[in-house]
């Protein structure tokens, strides 16, 4: 048995002190930390490779093949967080909806959701039965990113993004049917977003359960909302996922596709990081926001397929206002596109690390 007043041992964890962690909790950095949405995708070969062999859901499935391809752009790249490869939509597959990816298109659902009925068919599984494929690669992933230091980022669509496909069926440009459920079945909605949050919110805990450091939470569709529809048919089922996923312990980062308008109100959801696109500017945000929170973004992920020069001064700028912030994590304002020359990665990722120092906040 220990002593009576032996000194704790202070253990050096290098993942809880990297830059990443540090940024999102408001700590101090010595270079700022920088991931890229979608970072492993189809601009690196490696990627390609391998999806010339296997659909999406067949890479994502099998948690040895998710934890190969979510390290490649960690071992090609000096990034200072993986994300898991997974997808926004087989949780939606538990819920009883036939998805499928069809090669050029993107995501299709068979039996889109349109009637309250079909809302009270959908299922709300534990993700331990839905989902295992997923949380097994975390834990693979996790073991392989630990001896290097680096964080492992778990995500989760947000309800409301999740109901644009489940209701939509695949893409679309206006979200017009989601709209119109939402705007005429206050009932249905209710119903439809309670289930949806219950399995994101479920879904994201079990994941930092699993080993992930941290998660994020896209809702890539919401700006598609005006202010008062966010606050009244969106924002309270945000706010239930994160406060589920809060037991899990980790910071909780919540992205925007085109939220400027929004961010006040998606601030008071409680997600400790929040992330936006290049159609607002980082001081913009943090403004608005008010609270001391971190940003993270919000490089136009057009400009890596522009010229090395550009690259470096565009990103220098980013780098260098994010400074002022009370936390910054440099990231695309969307995901990576396909098309995207690998020089211009590593270049935006050189320019990140020579930036440093950051001064201490
Ligand atoms: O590296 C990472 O960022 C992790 C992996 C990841 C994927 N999808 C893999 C993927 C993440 C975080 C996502 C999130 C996701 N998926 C979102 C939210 C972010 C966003 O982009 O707004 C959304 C809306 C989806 C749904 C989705 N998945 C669509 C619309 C498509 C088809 C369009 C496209 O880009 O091809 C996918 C397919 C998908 N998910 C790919 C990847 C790497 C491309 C599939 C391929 O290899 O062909």
């Amino acid at each position: 048995m220990e002593s009576v007043g032996t000194l704790p041992q202070v253990r050096h964890d290098p993942v809880s002190d990297s830059r990443f962690l540090r940024a999102c909790r408001r700590e101090s950095v010595d270079a700022t930390p920088i991931w890229l949405m979608r970072q492993a995708g189809r601009y690196m070969p490696e990627y390609r490779a391998l999806r010339e062999r296997y659909g999406i859901l067949d890479l994502i499935k099998p948690p040895e093949l998710a934890c190969e391809v979510t390290l490649q752009p960690i071992n090609a790249f000096d990034l200072d967080a993986a994300i898991i490869f997974a997808d926004i939509l087989p949780p939606l597959e538990g819920m009883g909806l036939s998805l499928e990816f069809v090669r050029g298109e993107g995501p299709l659902i068979h039996n889109p959701v349109r009637t309250t009925a079909d809302i009270e068919q959908l299922r709300t599984p534990s993700p331990e039965e839905a989902l295992p494929f997923t949380l097994e690669a975390i834990r693979l992933t996790r073991a392989e990113l630990e001896p290097r230091g680096i964080p492992l980022i778990g995500f989760s669509g947000a309800p409301f993004t999740l109901a644009c496909y489940a209701v939509e069926g695949g893409a679309s440009r206006h979200q017009a049917t989601v709209k119109r459920l939402m705007m005429s079945e206050p009932a249905g909605w209710d119903m439809l977003m309670t289930k949806l949050s219950t399995v994101a919110g479920n879904y994201l805990l079990a994941q930092a359960r699993a080993g992930a450091h941290a998660l994020q939470l896209f809702d890539s569709w919401c700006g598609e909302l005006s202010p008062a529809d966010y606050a009244n048919y969106v924002l309270p089922y945000t706010r239930r996922t994160i406060e589920i996923a809060k037991a899990g312990g980790v910071p909780i980062i919540l992205f925007g596709v085109g939220a400027g308008g929004l961010l006040e109100r998606m601030a008071t959801a409680g997600p400790d990081v929040i992330g936006v696109d290049w159609r607002i500017t980082l001081e913009d945000a943090a403004s608005i926001i008010g609270a001391p929170t971190p940003l993270q973004g919000n490089l136009d992920p057009a400009v890596l397929l522009s010229d090395l020069a550009s690259v470096r001064r565009r990103s220098e700028q980013i780098i260098a206002e994010g400074r002022s912030l009370p936390g910054h994590i440099f990231n695309l304002g969307h995901g990576i596109y396909p098309e995207t020359p690998l020089e211009n990665v590593e270049a935006l990722v050189q320019t990140d690390k020579e930036a440093r120092p950051v001064l201490a906040s």
